[in-house]
Protein backbone atom coordinates (compact mmCIF):
# COMPACT_ATOMS: atom_id res chain seq x y z
CA UNK A 1 0.00 0.00 0.00
CA UNK A 2 2.94 2.45 0.80
CA UNK A 3 4.64 1.39 -2.10
CA UNK A 4 1.82 2.07 -4.33
CA UNK A 5 1.03 5.42 -2.85
CA UNK A 6 4.79 6.52 -2.99
CA UNK A 7 5.01 5.59 -6.80
CA UNK A 8 1.56 7.23 -7.72
CA UNK A 9 3.38 10.25 -5.76
CA UNK A 10 6.35 10.05 -7.21
CA UNK A 11 4.02 9.90 -11.05
CA UNK A 12 2.59 12.91 -10.00
CA UNK A 13 5.56 15.00 -9.21
CA UNK A 14 7.37 13.72 -12.45
CA UNK A 15 4.23 14.72 -14.55
CA UNK A 16 3.89 18.43 -12.28
CA UNK A 17 7.53 19.13 -13.16
CA UNK A 18 7.19 18.02 -16.90
CA UNK A 19 4.47 20.46 -16.93
CA UNK A 20 6.64 22.65 -15.48
CA UNK A 21 9.78 22.37 -17.97
CA UNK A 22 7.63 22.28 -20.63
CA UNK A 23 6.26 25.75 -19.91
CA UNK A 24 9.51 27.10 -19.58
CA UNK A 25 10.98 25.90 -22.38
CA UNK A 26 8.55 27.60 -25.06
CA UNK A 27 8.69 30.89 -23.36
CA UNK A 28 12.24 32.58 -25.04
CA UNK A 29 13.22 35.99 -23.20
CA UNK A 30 14.80 38.57 -25.49
CA UNK A 31 15.07 41.85 -23.30
CA UNK A 32 17.70 41.44 -20.65
CA UNK A 33 16.12 42.94 -17.15
CA UNK A 34 18.38 46.74 -18.08
CA UNK A 35 16.07 47.04 -21.52
CA UNK A 36 12.78 45.56 -19.59
CA UNK A 37 13.20 48.74 -17.56
CA UNK A 38 13.87 51.07 -19.96
CA UNK A 39 11.55 49.38 -22.72
CA UNK A 40 8.28 48.79 -20.34
CA UNK A 41 8.77 49.39 -16.76
CA UNK A 42 10.28 52.59 -16.70
CA UNK A 43 7.94 54.68 -19.17
CA UNK A 44 4.58 52.46 -17.66
CA UNK A 45 5.20 53.59 -13.92
CA UNK A 46 6.04 56.81 -15.27
CA UNK A 47 2.74 56.80 -16.73
CA UNK A 48 1.10 55.99 -13.44
CA UNK A 49 3.17 58.99 -11.30
CA UNK A 50 2.20 61.68 -13.86
CA UNK A 51 -1.27 61.28 -12.39
CA UNK A 52 -0.15 62.67 -9.31
CA UNK A 53 1.23 66.05 -11.36
CA UNK A 54 -1.86 66.06 -13.76
CA UNK A 55 -5.25 63.84 -13.77
CA UNK A 56 -6.31 62.52 -17.03
CA UNK A 57 -8.68 64.91 -18.94
CA UNK A 58 -10.92 62.42 -21.23
CA UNK A 59 -11.21 58.46 -21.71
CA UNK A 60 -8.16 58.07 -24.12
CA UNK A 61 -6.01 59.83 -21.49
CA UNK A 62 -7.90 57.06 -18.73
CA UNK A 63 -7.13 54.04 -21.33
CA UNK A 64 -3.65 55.16 -21.66
CA UNK A 65 -3.33 54.67 -18.21
CA UNK A 66 -4.97 51.99 -17.67
CA UNK A 67 -2.55 50.14 -20.74
CA UNK A 68 0.51 51.50 -18.72
CA UNK A 69 -1.00 49.95 -15.48
CA UNK A 70 -1.28 46.46 -17.01
CA UNK A 71 1.83 46.58 -18.68
CA UNK A 72 3.63 47.25 -15.21
CA UNK A 73 1.88 44.54 -14.12
CA UNK A 74 2.32 41.76 -16.71
CA UNK A 75 5.89 43.14 -16.31
CA UNK A 76 6.61 41.73 -13.25
CA UNK A 77 5.79 38.30 -15.25
CA UNK A 78 8.81 38.80 -17.76
CA UNK A 79 11.10 39.68 -14.49
CA UNK A 80 10.56 35.49 -13.79
CA UNK A 81 10.87 33.85 -16.85
CA UNK A 82 14.31 32.37 -17.57
CA UNK A 83 17.37 33.57 -16.55
CA UNK A 84 16.10 36.66 -15.67
CA UNK A 85 15.22 35.32 -11.90
CA UNK A 86 18.37 35.83 -9.74
CA UNK A 87 16.72 33.36 -7.85
CA UNK A 88 14.17 31.50 -6.71
CA UNK A 89 13.40 33.70 -3.59
CA UNK A 90 13.42 37.43 -2.65
CA UNK A 91 13.24 38.05 -6.58
CA UNK A 92 10.25 36.01 -7.25
CA UNK A 93 8.76 37.82 -4.19
CA UNK A 94 9.45 41.57 -5.40
CA UNK A 95 8.53 40.50 -9.28
CA UNK A 96 5.58 39.34 -7.60
CA UNK A 97 5.14 42.86 -5.75
CA UNK A 98 5.10 44.19 -9.10
CA UNK A 99 2.68 42.23 -10.76
CA UNK A 100 0.52 43.26 -7.70
CA UNK A 101 0.86 47.00 -7.16
CA UNK A 102 0.25 47.05 -11.00
CA UNK A 103 -2.84 45.04 -10.52
CA UNK A 104 -3.89 47.55 -8.13
CA UNK A 105 -3.19 50.85 -10.47
CA UNK A 106 -5.23 49.07 -13.18
CA UNK A 107 -8.13 49.04 -10.72
CA UNK A 108 -7.96 52.53 -9.66
CA UNK A 109 -7.57 53.46 -13.25
CA UNK A 110 -10.32 51.29 -14.14
CA UNK A 111 -12.74 52.98 -11.42
CA UNK A 112 -10.62 56.07 -13.14
CA UNK A 113 -9.97 57.15 -8.80
CA UNK A 114 -7.33 59.54 -9.09
CA UNK A 115 -6.47 59.16 -5.03
CA UNK A 116 -6.31 55.54 -5.15
CA UNK A 117 -4.12 55.73 -8.62
CA UNK A 118 -1.75 58.03 -6.26
CA UNK A 119 -1.80 55.98 -3.88
CA UNK A 120 -1.13 52.53 -6.02
CA UNK A 121 1.49 54.81 -7.52
CA UNK A 122 3.36 55.04 -3.68
CA UNK A 123 2.79 51.03 -3.51
CA UNK A 124 4.52 50.56 -6.73
CA UNK A 125 7.54 53.05 -6.41
CA UNK A 126 8.52 51.25 -3.43
CA UNK A 127 8.09 47.70 -5.32
CA UNK A 128 10.90 49.12 -7.29
CA UNK A 129 12.80 50.62 -4.41
CA UNK A 130 12.23 47.08 -2.70
CA UNK A 131 14.21 45.29 -5.53
CA UNK A 132 16.58 47.52 -6.17
CA UNK A 133 18.00 47.98 -2.59
CA UNK A 134 18.52 44.10 -2.75
CA UNK A 135 19.56 43.44 -6.38
CA UNK A 136 20.92 46.55 -7.78
CA UNK A 137 24.42 47.17 -7.36
CA UNK A 138 25.08 50.15 -8.32
CA UNK A 139 23.08 52.38 -6.20
C1 LIG B 1 12.34 42.32 -9.42
C2 LIG B 1 13.33 43.36 -9.34
C3 LIG B 1 13.09 44.73 -9.91
C4 LIG B 1 11.94 45.48 -9.86
C5 LIG B 1 10.59 45.12 -9.24
C6 LIG B 1 12.24 46.73 -10.51
N1 LIG B 1 13.53 46.75 -10.94
FE1 LIG B 1 14.47 48.26 -11.92
N2 LIG B 1 16.14 47.15 -12.04
C7 LIG B 1 16.32 45.89 -11.53
C8 LIG B 1 17.66 45.41 -11.84
C9 LIG B 1 18.26 44.07 -11.46
C10 LIG B 1 18.28 46.46 -12.55
C11 LIG B 1 19.72 46.46 -13.12
C12 LIG B 1 19.70 45.82 -14.48
C13 LIG B 1 21.09 45.75 -15.07
O1 LIG B 1 21.75 46.78 -15.11
O2 LIG B 1 21.43 44.67 -15.50
C14 LIG B 1 17.31 47.55 -12.65
C15 LIG B 1 17.57 48.77 -13.25
C16 LIG B 1 16.72 49.85 -13.24
C17 LIG B 1 17.06 51.18 -13.67
C18 LIG B 1 18.42 51.63 -14.18
C19 LIG B 1 18.47 51.49 -15.68
C20 LIG B 1 19.77 52.05 -16.20
O3 LIG B 1 19.79 53.22 -16.57
O4 LIG B 1 20.75 51.31 -16.22
C21 LIG B 1 15.96 51.98 -13.50
C22 LIG B 1 15.83 53.46 -13.78
C23 LIG B 1 14.92 51.11 -12.97
N3 LIG B 1 15.42 49.82 -12.82
C24 LIG B 1 13.63 51.54 -12.70
C25 LIG B 1 12.66 50.73 -12.10
C26 LIG B 1 11.34 51.18 -11.77
C27 LIG B 1 10.81 52.59 -12.02
C28 LIG B 1 10.71 50.12 -11.20
C29 LIG B 1 9.32 50.05 -10.63
C30 LIG B 1 8.22 50.52 -11.39
C31 LIG B 1 11.64 49.00 -11.18
N4 LIG B 1 12.80 49.41 -11.74
C32 LIG B 1 11.32 47.76 -10.65
C33 LIG B 1 15.40 45.15 -10.83
C34 LIG B 1 14.09 45.53 -10.58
Amino acid sequence: MRTILLLFLAALLLSLSNTASAQQSTLKPVATVNQLMKAFIIPSSDALFQVAMEAPQDDEAWTAVQNSALMLAESGNLLMIGDRAKDTGDWIKAAQALIEAGTVAFKAAEAKNVDALIEAGDQVYATCEGCHQQYLDKQ
